[in-house]
């Protein structure tokens, strides 16, 4: 006992000492690699149904690399970060931050810069090379001012539409829809020909989703991201098109479809029980959770009028300005950047590495197709995950969107959708 106080009081002595020297992982200056004992809160949404598994395989390599380091998961369920981006906003109002969170790649990490609640990691992309592994473009979206502030772990797609063999075979239908209107014609035909969910829907921001994958599929990539830039015109009539189109193929989904999150919408298409799905590629990393067969439980397609397109998004994990563990927090992002760790964690997530000199061949069926489709097709940012409008504008078009579920009105809708254009454009 007496032995045990006598150890315990001379770790306080040197914690107190660590405070007034200031100089113990707290510090202004730290560089990583400092073996102090300590821990790191890392902040996500990855919380289940797929999600967990890439962080967990992630984090056992991260243990092993510093086991002096106590890793500690703070992510908040919800997927697309629904609710975990709400929390991390008060965080960061109190000054209380996690020592690292998720956040996307594009306008809103450029959020978070300009709040200036972001460290600069031009030390970290200096010391390990780097801007020589990510793509060029994809460090545009993280550089702000000449300043690089996040680390990307990989590259989703969002443009995906999952489908059931079995049930299109039930339909009639041989192959997935290439268009927009081939698409809401083969819904019709699933709805005629069986009893199964034409198109299966989780919770609102799902429909968000579908929304970018439906204005995508009848605008075109130059279309899609002329709306993203200054002159962008969302009050024309290709754009009622398109809302018309939204219109028509959301009465084809599940009317259950408010109280279940992706996970639920997406297992519909696995087992059988929906003919489409149209979800980024998380999906993939899900289904493999499942043990569900890629060619036999669940094919894919571009989303009807994207192929050829790749509606991309990426996870990127920052270093909040008084991280409380800013030495492990550096320790995490080293992690999250490098080869070792990005081919643990992407094979389960379902994305492709943000690294171009991953290990190609842990990548097989769905990340196989996405890892060619990457090298080859154009690029069009995706709205809902945070590439294309800031937060204010992504939370003016959720709420659009709901309105819009409620009434159906396609003309209210196209004048929100405008206003919050404007708004956004100006911001
Ligand atoms: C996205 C995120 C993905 C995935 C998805 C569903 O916003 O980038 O990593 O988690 O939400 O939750």
């Amino acid at each position: 006992m007496r032995r045990k106080r006598g150890w315990t009081a001379l770790v306080a002595g040197l914690a107190a000492m660590c405070l007034v020297l200031a100089g113990c992982g707290g510090g202004k200056k730290a560089s990583s690699g400092t073996s102090s004992a300590s821990k790191v809160e890392v902040f996500s949404w990855w919380t289940g149904g797929g999600e967990a598994k890439g962080l967990e395989a992630m984090v056992a390599d991260f243990k092993k690399k510093h086991p002096e380091i106590t890793f500690e998961n703070a992510a908040v369920a919800g997927g697309s970060g629904t609710n975990a981006k709400a929390v991390l906003a008060s965080r960061l109002q109190a000054h209380q931050p996690p020592d690292s969170f998720q956040g996307h790649a594009g306008a809103e990490l450029l959020d978070y810069i300009k709040a200036g609640q972001l460290e600069p990691l031009d030390f970290l992309y200096d010391q390990l090379k780097l801007r020589d592994v990510f793509p060029q473009e994809l460090v545009n979206q993280i550089t702000f001012e000449g300043h690089v502030y996040s680390v990307p772990v990989n590259i989703h797609r969002a443009n995906v539409l999952w489908f059931s063999p079995s049930v299109l075979k039930e339909a009639g239908i041989s192959k997935p829809p290439a268009t927009i209107p081939e698409f809401i014609a083969d819904l019709q035909q699933v709805k005629q020909k069986t009893s199964k969910i034409p198109l299966s829907l989780g919770a609102q921001w799902t429909a968000d989703h579908l929304l970018d994958a439906v204005l995508l599929g009848d605008l075109g990539v130059d279309g899609w991201n002329a709306l993203w830039k200054q002159g962008a015109d969302w009050s024309s009539p290709q754009v009622t098109k398109a809302l018309q189109d939204y219109n028509t193929i959301l009465q084809y989904t599940n009317t259950e479809a408010a109280s279940t999150d992706w996970q639920g919408a997406a297992k519909d298409v696995v087992d059988g029980k929906a003919a489409f799905n149209i979800m980024g590629d998380w999906a993939a990393g899900y289904f493999k959770e499942l043990n569900k067969q890629p060619k036999v439980d669940y094919d894919w397609a571009a989303a009807p009028g994207t192929d050829g397109v790749y509606q991309w998004l990426s996870d990127s994990f920052t270093l909040p300005k008084g991280a409380p563990h800013r030495d492990a927090a550096i320790a995490w992002l080293t992690e999250a950047s490098s080869k070792d760790g990005q081919d643990l964690f992407n094979p389960q997530k379902g994305s492709i590495p943000a690294r171009k000199d991953a290990d190609t061949s842990l990548y097989k069926d769905y990340l196989a197709w996405a890892l060619q489709q990457w090298k080859s097709d154009k690029l069009a940012g995706s709205m809902w995950h945070g590439v294309t409008a800031n937060n204010a504008w992504h939370t003016d078009i959720d709420t659009s969107v709901g309105l819009f579920l409620k009434n159906k009105n396609v003309g209210n809708f196209q004048k929100s959708l405008v206003d919050a254009a404007t708004a956004g454009l100006a911001s």
